[in-house]
């Protein structure tokens, strides 16, 4: 643990820290001393991640919730208490053609990767105005911006928690509360893996980089936007991609 960071005593809720990108946001964030309230719906793997913490000097604790659910979201809320940080990771991909993609689906991937952030930050960013500080980030996704033949509900989802960003940036940026978005490319993670399966490589051809993105690479950017450095950040949409492919030809 960094004892002297200066995000030292602080306190966040990081959602879909169970996982992938929003784990490592847990563990770095712990390691920099901050107070991490870990969630997601996988109990073992959430206890397991508290340990982990504990076990390097960090302090964290477990809340479970379904961010499908509207009023479990809110019960997530208000067990996270006042927190200084929010990170929302939580999101789900359903990567198929739109004349699949049902409406509960579609409902699905709003309601976990848009509604989910707009009532956590409602319920959590009155807190932060009244004590006069507070950073939001929401992670949102390339596919916000660079369509594909699959995937639109999601690109759709993602697409909204980017512009709410910007909306709440504008709402409480007075406030000394600021609100930013992390917009990372692919990225190996247990859920792009469950995806993919043997056919996870291809992630490694999708930029200019020849790799898609490791969740610590996106931690390291969620600690710099929560943090002093980036004191003059607010409403960012920062793009962590690896660099966009030309479309055309070589
Ligand atoms: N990986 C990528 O390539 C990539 C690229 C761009 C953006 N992103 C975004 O980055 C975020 C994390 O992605 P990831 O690849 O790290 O995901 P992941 O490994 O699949 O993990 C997803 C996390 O979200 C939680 N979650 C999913 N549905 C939930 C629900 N209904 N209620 C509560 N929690 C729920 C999971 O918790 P449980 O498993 O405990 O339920 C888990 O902690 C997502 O918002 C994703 O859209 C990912």
């Amino acid at each position: 643990m960094n004892s002297s960071s200066v995000l030292q005593g602080r306190t966040a809720l990081v959602t879909g820290a169970t996982s992938g990108i929003g784990k490592a946001v847990a563990q770095n964030l712990a390691r920099h001393g901050v107070q991490v309230v870990v969630h997601g719906r996988d109990h073992s793997r959430g206890e397991a991640l508290v340990k982990e913490i504990a076990e390097e000097g960090g302090v964290a604790r477990f809340v479970a919730a379904d961010l499908a659910d509207a009023a479990d979201t809110l019960r997530l809320a208000s067990e996270a208490g006042a927190v200084d940080i929010l990170v929302n990771s939580a999101g789900l991909y359903e990567f198929v053609p739109t004349a699949v993609t049902d409406a509960a689906s579609f409902d699905r991937q709003v309601a976990v990767n848009t509604r989910a952030p707009f009532l956590l930050v409602g319920a959590l960013a009155p807190g932060m105005v009244e004590r006069g500080h507070g950073s939001i980030v929401i992670v949102g996704s390339s596919a916000a911006r660079m369509p594909a033949p699959v995937g639109a509900a999601y690109g759709a989802s993602k697409a909204g928690a980017e512009i709410l960003t910007r909306y709440w940036a504008t709402e409480f940026g007075g406030s000394g509360v600021r609100v930013n978005a992390v917009s990372p490319g692919p990225v190996h993670t247990e859920g792009t893996q469950a995806m993919l399966g043997e056919h996870t490589a291809m992630l490694d051809k999708t930029n200019t980089r020849g790799r898609a993105g490791d969740p610590g690479e996106i931690a390291e950017i969620v600690a710099f936007l929560v943090g002093p450095a980036s004191s003059y950040v607010n409403g960012a949409v920062l793009f962590a991609d690896g660099g966009e492919l030309s479309a055309l030809p070589a």
